[in-house]
């Protein structure tokens, strides 16, 4: 193995990642006063939060009547059931109050007439458990993710964290079951550093680009993810895979659930408003899940619009352009560039598209990683913390509500900054790693840097990609899930065949590319594994084979470990938490799905 020399740092706090939930917890962890270090991939502002649209969900109350008792419900129910209740009471009481801290931060939102935040309408967001619409979700036009990224960096640097940008995080520092930190690369100029901390807190955002076609930023590779899988932790609910109903055709970019939430619908090629059919009260605004299956049954029943009859078309075009302009100038843009098509003359053709992954790393409401220990469900792992898409809290279930992301990210990022500032006191003694430490770490490195096999990792990423897209999608049976384990299996045998041609350590796209790669692959796997494993449908897990939710035999979060050098996956369950934290109110579930 080659030799690498390894620069040293200890801080309190380290944060990977710096998306809205990573520098939400880097700004509240330097403002408690702890040392803290933000590690990311890419500069702050390009972290894929930016790409954010429609809004961020509280009950703010500001158009009409709200309460978060009511965003919880619809949360709950949005879940499918499978939330943690406890942890959807954090996230719903908890979102008025981060949204007004994002205002005075500096947060650019949009404003009614009388000078309050402006929300809009978005799909699952009712009133008085589930009676009418309400519009719950605050907007900055629709460029929100933008708007509040920017404001956080902001205050980010003015807190004194530390940020090591364009750093690539390889491994998490596990000793005897605790995190004691990370080691990383420095893409710029090709040093090794391993940080020391008191608390790891892993921002790295969902795996996207597991998938060939999907919203998300080439970046989204959920490397906090597989670091995971890696320490010999588990994954949580990794089945559940959210399609957003309007990606432009073709090109995958996101259109705004926002342009529904101001009056947009979609038609079939017969002219027909098909959601009035599927979900006749909340239509067009029903759940992501419930528009993507209905989209895709028209395709699949004939009535796909364009020659192929392989999309759908989302009006705009009856709105006012002055409503199209001040309320949703990026989609107008969007759709100009990437479908040519003028939004206040024509509709835009649009297809489901890999949007959000619900599962990812479980933890508590505090972003504690948790792992299933001697029968316990909720055993804390030392040292290790989780937030964001990268987390699973379970706040999301089975199917996230749209604008529930960016408020996911800001309420847990401060709930992580908060526990951080109240386990640790600042400046700490903590104990000397291991002369080993990082070894792992770099002896993956160094394989792949030398790695001369005679398979490129742009061709094993398109099979990782096409598998996904053909055997885990919108709908799926078991036979199509049970080849998609073994053709996902093919290719993580394909690994050790891998061939890297640069082995620079300065800026190398390839080797860093295929780092992510080997991160993807070990989702891939556990996700189509998870898939095959839940006999039931239930929000973003359709199965044609198992079409009813199961209650009995499913209300339970899927926990799945991998092991690295054969892909085995291996499946256990903890509970639901189907408690609040303050039990004066809690949610049943009925017993036939109503939308
Ligand atoms: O449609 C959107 O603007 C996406 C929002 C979200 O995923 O929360």
């Amino acid at each position: 193995m080659t030799a690498y020399d390894i620069v040293d740092h200890t801080y309190d706090v380290v944060v990977v990642g710096a998306g809205g939930a990573g520098l939400r917890a880097t700004l509240g962890a330097a403002q408690a006063g702890l040392r803290t270090a933000n590690i990311t991939k890419v500069f702050p502002t390009r972290s894929h939060t930016v790409a954010a649209q429609g809004g961020i969900s509280a009950a703010l109350g500001n158009m009409m009547e709200d309460d978060w008792r009511w965003h919880m419900y619809d949360t709950v129910k949005g879940s499918d059931w499978l939330g943690d209740q406890d942890s959807i009471e954090y996230l719903c009481r908890n979102a008025p109050e981060s949204v007004y801290e994002l205002e005075h931060f500096g947060v650019p939102f949009s404003r009614t007439e009388e000078g309050k935040i402006y929300q809009r309408a978005f799909g699952g967001m009712t009133s008085n458990f589930g009676e009418g619409i309400v519009q719950r979700t605050c907007a900055a036009a629709d460029r929100t993710g933008h708007a509040i990224l920017h404001t956080l960096y902001g205050q980010s640097l003015r807190y004194n964290a530390e940020f090591y940008i364009e750093y690539f995080v390889l491994d998490l520092i596990m000793e005897e079951g605790e995190c004691r930190g990370v080691m990383a690369w420095c893409l710029d100029d090709g040093s090794i550093h391993r940080f020391r901390a008191k608390r790891t807190i892993l921002a790295t955002g969902g795996y996207g680009r597991a998938y060939f076609s999907c919203t998300s930023a080439h970046t989204c590779t959920g490397d906090g993810n597989a670091m995971v899988l890696r320490a010999g932790l588990p994954l949580q609910d990794m089945e559940f895979v959210q399609f957003h109903p309007t990606g432009i055709y073709g090109a995958g970019v996101l259109i705004t659930e926002g342009s529904r939430g101001e009056g947009g619908y979609l038609v079939n090629s017969e002219g027909e408003r098909f959601m009035e059919r599927y979900a006749p009260s909340a239509k067009d605004l029903a759940s992501r899940d419930v528009v993507s299956r209905s989209m895709t049954i028209e395709i699949r029943e004939g009535r796909g619009v364009g020659p192929k009859k392989d999309h759908i078309y989302l009006h705009l075009d009856h709105l006012d352009p002055k409503v199209l302009a001040e309320r949703l100038p990026g989609i107008s843009e969007s759709a100009r560039i990437f479908a040519g098509v003028d939004v206040t003359k024509e509709p835009i053709p649009v297809l489901p598209t890999v949007h959000y992954n619900m599962g990812g790393i479980p933890t508590n409401y505090h972003g504690e990683v948790l792992t299933k220990v001697d029968g316990d469900p909720d055993a804390v792992v030392p040292g290790l913390m989780a937030i964001g898409e990268a987390a699973c809290v379970s706040v999301h279930g089975a199917n996230r509500l749209g604008s529930n992301s960016l408020i996911d990210l800001v309420v847990f990022g401060r709930a992580a900054g908060l526990r951080a500032a109240e386990k640790i006191v600042p400046g700490e003694t903590q104990a000397d790693l291991s002369k080993e430490a990082g070894q792992d770490a770099i002896a993956r490195l160094d394989k792949f840097r030398n790695a001369k096999g005679g398979t490129p990792t742009a061709e094993l990423r398109a099979r990782m990609q096409d598998v996904m897209q053909n055997n885990c999608a919108v709908f799926r049976t078991g036979d199509v899930l049970e080849e998609g384990t073994k053709l996902i299996a093919d290719v993580f045998a394909g690994v050790p065949d891998i061939s890297v041609a640069d082995d620079g350590m300065i800026w190398n796209s390839d080797l860093m590319e295929t780092l992510e790669f080997d991160n993807l692959i070990s989702q891939a796997v556990v996700t189509v594994n998870s898939a095959v494993n839940r006999q039931e449908s239930r929000g973003a897990h359709a199965r044609e084979d198992f079409p009813d939710r199961d209650d009995d035999e499913w209300m339970k979060h899927t926990l799945s470990w991998i092991d690295n050098d054969t892909g085995d996956v291996t499946i256990d369950y903890r509970p639901v938490h189907a408690y609040t934290m303050s039990n004066d109110v809690q949610y049943i579930p009925p017993k036939a799905r109503v939308y």
